[in-house]
């Protein structure tokens, strides 16, 4: 037999020497073998397919969805995001999702794709303890949960609205004075209160007291189990950050593929949809995050922002159009509500912005 050395493979096979002795390591490369400190190859060796391609094609599993019903979740704009997910092309490899809330795009992509990396932040400190626990305690976390559902499910109305008041008084007394030893019961508190809570607000008072009513559900299901489950695996190789967004800057590079989702800009003085946290994002820090963004653009990475749209309400309003002018703008249609009055839905324009 004859064989080659690793220079020559790589040489043939335009790839790096480097990567060749990767290869020839992880025995990829039939009868390659090492001789001294170098590698000796046969000459009629097939260069190898390229693992790290196929690590993030498509994949035929089982969807995972939201765990969480959270506002500005974006189930409904799924299809128009989609398209512009860059992984086919094989040089985007890592995924970010600096404002994840209830993840509606990252459980897609994670459905879809099997990535090399991935990293989710939030600011919100009770969404981010839910999401590590059912990473990483996802046993203890349904056995809880089962436990309330079973609890909660026989009782009449009024015996649910005190169950109800006693829980979340519970999650908020953890929320300002627990520490890290509850926080399995913290994560199912939040479970519980999203699925059964009006509408699946998360909305704080002045105080940092989720303040949210019961809503009116026959049969809430408190425990999905299958989905937290299916979650828990899509989660174990993802990097859960809890703080704001830029952090998120270590980790992008030129091979990453980056979804901003930030607080919505209110369409109308009355809207409060920037109050998921006792944090607000005022126009200001809209500004400081398109600033952010051309630094992630400047690195090489492929991002897309979404927003409301300020036409809707005022024609003349360039917000998004002058602070994004270096980017593609496209306007969507999408339904939400447009103003406090839950039953105020209509169709409006969502922006989608991207630098590709
Ligand atoms: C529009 S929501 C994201 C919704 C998400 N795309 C979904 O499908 O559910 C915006 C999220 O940004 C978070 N947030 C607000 N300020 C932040 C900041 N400075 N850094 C990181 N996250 C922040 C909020 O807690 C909220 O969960």
């Amino acid at each position: 037999m004859e064989f080659m050395s690793a220079r020559e493979a790589a040489d043939k096979w335009g790839i790096s020497q480097r990567r060749v002795a990767v290869l020839c390591s992880e025995q990829r490369i039939a009868e390659a073998t090492m001789v001294g400190n170098m590698w000796i190859i046969p000459t009629s060796a097939e260069k190898p397919i390229d693992a790290r391609r196929t690590r993030y094609s498509k994949i035929e599993e089982k969807a995972v969805k939201p765990f969480l019903k959270w506002v500005g979740g974006k189930g409904q704009l799924i299809k128009e995001i989609e398209r512009y997910y860059p992984f086919d092309s094989g040089r985007i490899t890592k995924y970010a999702e600096p404002f994840v809330g209830g993840g509606a795009v990252l459980f897609d992509i994670l459905s879809k794709y099997d990535l090399e990396e991935v990293y989710i932040s939030d600011i919100n400190a009770e969404l981010i303890n839910t999401y590590h626990i059912i990473r990483d305690d996802i046993d203890a976390l349904i056995k809880t949960l089962y436990t309330m559902q079973n609890d909660f499910i026989p009782l009449n109305t009024d015996e649910r609205k005190i169950y109800y008041m006693q829980t979340r008084e519970r999650f908020n007394d953890l929320k300002v004075n627990g520490n890290e030893n509850i926080n399995i019961e913290k994560a199912a508190l939040m479970i519980f209160l999203n699925k059964t809570c009006f509408n699946g607000l998360f909305r704080v008072n002045k105080k940092g007291l989720f303040n949210v009513p019961m809503g009116a559900y026959k049969n809430p299901m408190i425990c999905d189990e299958n989905n937290l489950r299916a979650v828990s695996e899509k989660l174990q190789r993802v990097t859960i950050v809890c703080g704001d967004y830029r952090e998120s800057a270590d980790f992008i590079d030129e091979n990453t593929f980056v979804y901003f989702d930030p607080p919505y800009r209110p369409i109308t003085d009355t809207a409060s949809f920037t109050a998921y946290t006792e944090n607000l994002f005022n126009d200001e820090e809209q500004i400081e995050l398109a600033h952010f963004v051309d630094d992630m653009h400047r690195k090489g990475a492929k991002v897309v922002i979404s927003n409301s749209d300020p036409k809707n309400s005022n024609t003349d309003d360039d917000f998004f159009d002058n602070i994004y002018s270096a980017h593609k703008i496209k306007r969507v249609e999408a339904t939400r509500m447009i103003n406090c009055n839950s039953e105020a839905r209509g169709k409006i324009k969502e922006l989608l912005i991207s630098n590709f």
